[in-house]
């Protein structure tokens, strides 16, 4: 029986475009697990969005000299574009400053305020009395109490990574008037996490202790040992949802209180949009929620978002939050503000149509398990020998093969060597093997068992010679071309989730019938005699030295 899932991955702040480690850490790996589901069948639901609030987009528009909106509108397209370009094949992607989800912030703010949910709290903080406005942690700068770095922030010194508070800051400063600011009581909204200790450890610490990635309970363990705190989910800020209760006057919603239920407003509008009801998605028991991100939002997606929902009542928690560590590049931390990446729209102008060549990289190296680099170097070399060397060249032998010998059509098979018994075998085996590492969200793993199929592919071309048997054994070597394109007919169903571009111009190609799916793979035989071919074209293309070269520069230029 078909099950429903409701798939979520991290909503992109707009203010920025996005590069290759957004696309490693999160939205490839949850692609590749919504299209396998609905490969096979299942109900799903996948969606993201843009995170369109938060100090990130005001400090940016402030830096462009531009409006908030116009951040948010010019960042939304090019990140929902790269998106589709890559293959990302959301159900629906929104954005926080719709009007449906500030309804639904306001009214999830509303619904816990009324039950008591909430704790309020008087505090002084510092204030930009030059510019009128209480200074968020992001606008204080001073000088680090751990580091001495003179350029720290109030939330964060990014010279010792230490996470500080505006208060501890040596000679704080505005980041905007450069003023030295007061401090001003001003009163907040506390989600009161000590309530939920006991419930979050026993649903994660006790619950998932075998199911949930050791990355994803080392960090939620040490949260709850060290003790929660009640956690402002207001801010004294202009850019973001108005708090929608008495006293609530010029706030607005903490970022982190709003973006995820992103998630469940993008439901409502694509339920609308489709005339379905969002309900079940987030609230029927029967419902899978994985969220997949990147592990600076654990905290988030473990915590406080579960609270959030719990507080609610009523809602579904996750099954699994399946976060990954970070990529690198060229042995150094990604940066947008360095420019020190690899941007999702600048690298489809330099390889225009190779989007699955970046997906089977970035998932081949992916960072599941610890930090990855990403190297031009590994690039070229996974293009050129295993995606062109291996599965490109194994496609492109069968198709001109059985073009030559046999004018496209499928031959008989005669009699069954041992080695053609056994090449079915483990062709019938691999869906089931693949669908098992992914459940496990063991990608990387999953995308080897394809690559692996192909490896066999072009080995027993290799081992069989067919093409110095075809005057002396025709017989063998219809057999052969019969047995080969099998699993050729196999990768264009296995590679779908990893390399969704290739395999539709594959499954064209072998002009596969629509009853040819993972689930018929294990019968072994996909493609039946007499059957004709499409013709060959090639499926992937070398990368040159100089185009290599040419990104290294680009990155230091
Ligand atoms: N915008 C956040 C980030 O890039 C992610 C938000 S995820 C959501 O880190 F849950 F809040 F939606
Ligand atoms: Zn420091």
């Amino acid at each position: 029986m078909s099950k429903r899932h409701t798939i979520t991955a991290a909503l992109p702040y707009t203010n920025g475009p996005i590069h290759i480690g957004h696309l490693a850490g999160v939205y490839v790996p949850a692609d590749i697990y919504a299209r396998y589901l609905r490969i096979k069948g299942e109900e799903v639901l996948f969606i993201c969005g843009s995170d369109e609030h938060g100090v990130a987009i005001s400090m940016k528009a402030k830096k462009d000299g531009i409006t908030p909106k116009e951040v948010i509108d010019k960042y939304h397209n090019i990140i929902d574009k790269a998106f589709s370009d890559f293959g990302i094949s959301f159900d629906y992607y929104g954005r926080t400053s719709s009007k449906v989800h500030h309804e639904a912030a306001q009214e999830f703010f509303k619904t816990i305020h009324e039950k008591d949910g909430f704790e309020t709290q008087t505090t002084d903080q510092f204030y930009d009395a030059k510019e009128d406005q209480f200074l968020a942690d992001r606008y204080v700068v001073g000088t680090c109490p751990k580091c001495s770095n003179p350029e720290a922030y109030g939330d964060q010194c990014e010279s010792c990574g230490s996470s500080l508070n505006a208060n501890d800051l040596i000679d704080p400063k505005s980041a905007i008037s450069g003023e030295t600011p007061s401090l001003k009581t001003t009163k907040h909204w506390y989600l009161p996490l000590d309530r939920y200790e006991t419930f979050l450890r026993s649903w994660i610490l006790e619950g998932h202790q075998n199911d949930w990635k050791p990355n994803v309970l080392g960090q939620v363990k040490s949260w709850l040992d060290d003790g929660l705190k009640p956690r402002a989910v207001t801010r004294d800020l202009s850019w973001g949802i108005p708090v929608p209760v008495d006293g609530g006057e010029n706030k607005v919603l903490y970022v982190w209180f709003d973006a995820p239920i992103g998630y469940i407003s993008a439901t409502k509008e694509w339920a609308a949009k489709e005339g379905k009801d969002w309900a079940p998605y987030w609230k029927d028991e029967n419902t899978e929620l994985v969220h997949f991100i990147g592990k600076d939002n654990i905290v988030f997606h473990c915590i406080i978002f579960p609270a959030v929902l719990k507080a609610m009542g009523s809602y579904i928690l996750p099954k699994n939050v399946p976060a990954n560590e970070f990529l690198n590049l060229e042995g150094q931390k990604l940066s947008t503000s360095k420019n020190w990446a690899v941007w999702l729209h600048e690298y489809l102008e330099d390889f225009p149509n190779k989007q699955d060549v970046m997906r089977y990289v970035l998932t081949a190296n992916a960072p599941e398990t610890k930090d990855n680099d990403f190297t031009w170097h590994d690039f070229q070399t996974r293009n050129n020998s295993e995606l062109v060397a291996i599965f490109g060249n194994f496609i492109n032998r069968v198709m001109v093969l059985i073009k030559k010998y046999y004018e496209s059509v499928v031959p008989e098979p005669n009699e069954y060597s041992p080695v053609d018994t056994e090449t079915l075998k483990t062709l019938a085996a691999t869906p089931l093997k693949i669908g098992k590492l992914i459940g496990q969200y063991k990608f990387r793993a999953a995308c080897q068992e394809m690559m692996q199929l192909a490896r066999l592919g072009n080995k027993y071309l290799a081992d069989e010679e067919p093409w110095k048997l075809i005057k002396t054994n025709p017989e063998r070597v219809a057999t052969i071309m019969h047995t080969a394109l099998q699993i050729a007919a196999g990768l264009a169903i296995l590679s779908e989730p990893f390399l969704p571009h290739t395999a539709q111009k594959l499954r064209e190609m072998l002009k596969l019938d629509k009853a040819v799916c993972w689930d018929s793979l294990k019968d072994g035989i996909s493609v039946k005699s007499k059957h004709t071919l499409g013709e060959p074209d090639l499926l992937f293309e070398k990368i040159e030295d100089e185009e290599i070269a040419a990104q290294l520069e680009k990155l230091t230029a």
